[in-house]
C-alpha cells in the first residue's frame, strides 16, 4: 500500500523537526512530491541537518502556522497533509501558556481553515500525543479511555484534535489523529530537557554525565523507536480504513524508566545515574506509569512495532556518535 505514495503531494507541517524530517526522509525513498512547512522555531528540533539526505528533493517554507496566507498556498493541490507542527514543552505551556496557545491552538486552527478555504478534501494526519490522557485510570489505555490533562499543553493538544474533527464535519477532510508515546531515535533535538527527556539522556550517557533520574525511577514507560512511528503516520495516512479514527501507539514491551536508562548506559558504554527527589514543578505534571493498548491499529492497519528497545537505541546512539556536533556542542 505505501507504494500508492508514489508521485503524491504531501505537506509536513513541522517538517524539519524529528519526526517531521524521519517522515519526510521516507516519502522522498516513497517517490512522493514533499513539501516542508516549518519557521525552524527557537528551541524545538526544527534542524537543517535533519534533512541533509533529501535536500535537494524537497521544497521548504520557512514560515509559521499563524499565517494563513502562506499556509493556503502550502495546503493547495495537496492530497495528505502530516500536521505535526508543535510547541511540545509541558512545563513551559504551564509557565508562558500564550506561547503553546499560539502553536497548538491558533496555528491549528489555521490551518483547518486553509484547508476549508483551499483543499476541503485534502487528508490529515494529526499528531497527537499521551499526554491527552493524563493520568491512567487503567492500564494498558485504550482510546476510549477519558482524557483527564494535566497540563496546557495536553489541554491544547486535545482541542486541537477535537478541531480537526470538527472541521471533518463542516467540509469533507479526512482527519485521522494518531496519539503518540514517548519516541526516541535519530534527529531529534538534544539542547533540552523540556521535552523528549529519553532522548536527552542518551546525550548525557554519550558525554558520559550522570543521568538524574526523580523519585524511584519505576514508573513505566512504553517506548517507540522512530522508523516504526514513522510507519504508523504512513500507514494512516494512504489507508482510507484511518479515516476518522484516532490510534494509540505503543511497544509491547513496556519498560522503566530506570531501567531504560540502565540500558542507555550499558549500550552506550559510558555515564552514570542518580535517584534525585522529585522537584515540585515536575511531580506536578507526572502521570506515573504510561502503558498503551494499541490493538486498534494493529487490527484495523496490521501496524506493529518492529525494532527492539535494544536495536533502537544501538541504531540511535550511533548517529548521535556520528552526528553529535549537529546537535549539540
Ligand atoms: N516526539 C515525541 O515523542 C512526541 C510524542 C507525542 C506527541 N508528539 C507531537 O509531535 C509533534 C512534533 O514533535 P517532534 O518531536 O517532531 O518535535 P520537534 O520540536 O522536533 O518538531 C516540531 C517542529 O515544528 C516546528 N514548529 C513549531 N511551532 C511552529 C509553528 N508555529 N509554525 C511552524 N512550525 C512550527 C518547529 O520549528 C519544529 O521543527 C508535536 O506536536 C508533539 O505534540 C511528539
Amino acid at each position: 500500500m505505501l507504494a500508492d505514495y508514489k508521485n503524491k503531494k504531501i505537506l509536513i507541517t513541522g517538517g524539519l523537526g524529528f519526526l517531521g524530517s524521519n517522515l519526510a526522509i521516507k516519502l522522498v525513498e516513497l517517490g512522493a512530491e514533499v513539501e516542508l512547512y516549518d519557521s525552524l522555531e527557537k528551541d524545538q528540533g526544527g534542524n537543517l541537518f535533519n534533512i541533509k539526505p533529501i535536500r535537494q528533493q524537497v521544497k521548504i517554507t520557512k514560515a509559521k502556522l499563524q499565517n494563513a496566507r502562506q499556509l493556503k498556498k502550502a495546503v493547495k493541490d495537496k492530497d495528505i497533509i502530516f500536521n505535526i507542527a508543535g510547541h511540545s514543552s509541558h512545563l513551559d505551556s504551564i509557565k508562558d501558556p500564550w506561547v503553546d496557545v499560539e502553536t497548538n491552538i491558533i496555528g491549528q486552527l489555521t490551518l483547518l481553515e486553509a484547508c476549508r478555504q483551499a483543499n476541503p478534501k485534502v487528508k490529515i494526519v494529526y499528531a497527537g500525543t499521551r499526554a491527552q490522557y493524563g493520568k491512567l485510570q487503567t492500564v494498558p489505555v485504550k482510546e476510549d479511555h477519558p482524557l483527564n490533562p494535566l497540563d496546557i499543553y495536553a489541554v491544547n493538544k486535545i482541542s486541537a484534535e477535537q478541531y480537526h474533527f470538527i472541521y471533518q464535519k463542516i467540509c469533507d477532510l479526512r482527519v485521522v489523529s494518531l496519539r503518540l508515546n514517548n519516541t526516541y531515535g535519530p534527529r531529534h533535538q538534544m539542547k533540552h530537557t523540556k521535552y523528549g527527556v529519553q532522548n536527552y539522556f542518551i546525550r548525557l550517557a554519550l558525554d558520559n554525565e550522570e543521568i538524574k533520574i526523580y523519585g524511584s525511577g519505576e514508573q513505566l514507560r512504553d517506548f517507540n523507536y522512530i522508523d516504526d512511528v514513522i510507519e504508523a503516520f504512513l500507514l494512516t495516512g494512504i489507508n482510507p480504513r484511518a479515516d476518522s479514527q484516532i490510534y494509540n501507539l505503543g511497544s509491547g514491551a513496556p519498560i522503566s524508566l530506570l531501567d531504560f536508562v540502565k540500558k542507555v548506559i550499558e549500550l552506550a558504554g559510558s555515564g552514570s545515574f542518580q535517584l534525585v527527589p522529585w522537584s515540585a514543578e515536575r511531580k506536578q505534571i507526572e502521570v506515573g506509569d504510561y502503558v498503551a493498548d494499541f490493538n486498534k491499529i494493529k487490527q484495523e492497519l496490521g501496524w506493529q512495532p518492529q525494532v527492539s528497545l535494544d536495536e533502537g537505541l544501538k541504531m540511535t546512539i550511533d548517529f548521535y556518535k556520528e552526528n553529535k556536533k549537529y546537535y549539540w556542542d
